[in-house]
């Protein structure tokens, strides 16, 4: 199991090197079984991803972006879509994100 938004990585100590399973270019529509709602898109490949103004993000094997509205950190989804207020207070307090 990896984390789809790429965020956490795993690396080999010996090699120096990511475990890191390499995507073709492709997005997935991703369905939250778990939470029972939509999520996010899951941009996998190094597609390259470019803001309103122009501007380019970095390009990664990985990301995951919002398509709901919600996320503090757009274009990226931060869980938002699946949280009310309250659960996201409980969640930030948790991982000390206050
Ligand atoms: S899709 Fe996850 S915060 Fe919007």
């Amino acid at each position: 199991m990896i984390c789809p938004s790429g965020r956490l990585v795993l690396w080999d100590k010996k090699t120096g090197k990511p475990f890191e399973k390499e995507f073709e270019p492709s997005i997935v529509l991703v369905h939250d079984k778990q939470k029972s709602c939509e999520g996010p898109l899951w941009v996998r490949g190094g597609v390259p991803i470019e803001s309103a103004d122009g501007s380019m993000y970095e390009s990664r094997n990985r990301v995951t972006l919002c398509r709901c509205g919600k996320s503090e950190n757009k274009p990226y989804c931060d869980g938002s879509h699946w949280m009310n207020s309250q659960q996201k207070l409980e969640f930030r307090k948790k991982w000390g994100l206050e």
